[in-house]
């Protein structure tokens, strides 16, 4: 029963998201060995479980962004690939919980930690991921990132009870915008924030750093949302479809519903009829048709536009060229 299978790492790490660090002085490659160097000795069982997880990949957009943002603003690269890696073990954790919370069987192509294992020691390894990402955080050797770092958590765990307790079947974009800066945002925000802190810069370029992380992850988060709806699982590299179902209503539904108050489907979701799943897959496919989609879209443009604009002070570089084409994959991308 504790015996994991192999993970094949997902194919799509080629284009435009890995040329953005290949040309920067400091490399996603020695990011992922100081990840692979906080493994545990003492359990084969964990140490498998942890290999595995960091083996199957990801976008590894996060490390991309502590990365360039710290090198543009010339701070130290071996703390800058500590915090890179202390951020994305962050980020790992966070998805080993919200899989056994989901009840999600795929992520990154490969079987989730809950898919082989029991609750119980799937939440142990998430935990032990946890405290790594903590440990390297404090290695970073600043008590403000520190704190930062632990606000985020707590902002991302409030976020997942707040959907949890609050959210189902609530179309309300105040609270759709809380529960993605919780999701998301929080954590784009602390990686370029969190490389400012670290870089010999004064207090308006922190803050944009900042600002440019919360903009660039809320239109991130848009259209993982829309991807929901229109990506294709086997690309995506995990279950897609899945929001309505468990009566998260998104962008693209609120858009939907704005424009068909009187849609019989629609009716129902509003009155919490989201376990019928048959109603709710043609629901899913009214949306995936309508303009309910471009109209996200646009809207996530917006913020990947702000985003943007915060990087407006700072002098041409091929760090800041670089975060541009970051900025252009989070709204153009298919996974
Ligand atoms: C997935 O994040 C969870 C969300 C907050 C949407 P990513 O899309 O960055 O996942 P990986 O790291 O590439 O697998
Ligand atoms: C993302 O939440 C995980 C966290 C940041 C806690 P979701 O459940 O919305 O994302 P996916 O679809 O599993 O990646
Ligand atoms: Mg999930
Ligand atoms: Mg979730």
């Amino acid at each position: 029963m504790r015996r994991l299978p192999p993970q094949t790492p997902l194919a799509y790490l080629i284009g435009d998201i890995l040329s953005t660090t290949l040309l920067v002085k400091t490399n996603i490659e020695k990011v992922e060995e100081r990840m692979r160097a906080q493994a545990d000795e003492r359990h084969t069982d964990l140490r498998a479980a942890f290999e595995n997880l960091l083996a199957a990949g990801g976008k590894r957009v996060r490390p991309r962004l502590v990365l360039l943002v710290g090198d543009m603003l010339g701070a130290d690269s071996e703390r800058l690939i500590t915090l890179a890696a202390a951020i994305e073990m962050l980020h790992t954790a966070t998805l080993v919980h919200d899989d056994l919370i989901d009840g999600s069987l795929m992520r990154r192509g490969n079987a989730t930690i809950n898919a082989n294992w029991s609750p119980a020691a799937t939440v142990l390894t998430g935990d032990f991921v946890f405290a790594r990402a903590a440990k390297l955080a404090a290695q970073t050797g600043s008590l403000t990132v520190m704190e930062a770092f632990a606000e985020t958590l707590a902002i991302m765990v409030n976020g997942e009870l707040t959907q949890m307790f609050d959210a189902r079947g609530l179309a309300n974009r105040e609270n759709y915008y809380e529960r993605i800066y919780a999701k998301t945002g929080s954590l784009f925000e602390l990686s370029t924030h969190g490389a400012a802190i670290i870089s010999p810069v004064d207090a308006k370029t922190v803050e944009n750093s900042r600002n440019f992380g919360r903009e660039l992850g809320t239109a991130f988060q848009i259209v993982d949302d829309i991807l929901d709806f229109t990506g294709d699982q086997a690309a995506v590299g995990k279950p897609v479809g899945s929001d309505l179902l468990q009566g998260l209503i998104t962008l693209p539904a609120l858009y939907y519903i704005e424009a068909n108050p009187n849609d019989e489907k629609v009716k129902s979701l509003l009155n919490g009829n989201y376990h019928n799943s048959k109603e709710i897959a043609a629901l899913v496919e009214d949306i995936r048709n309508s303009d309910a989609i471009q109209l996200a879209l646009d809207e996530a443009k917006e913020y990947a536009n702000r985003a943007l604009q915060s990087l407006n002070g700072h002098p041409p570089s091929e760090e800041r060229h670089a975060l541009e084409k970051l900025t252009q994959y989070v709204t153009n991308r298919n996974v």
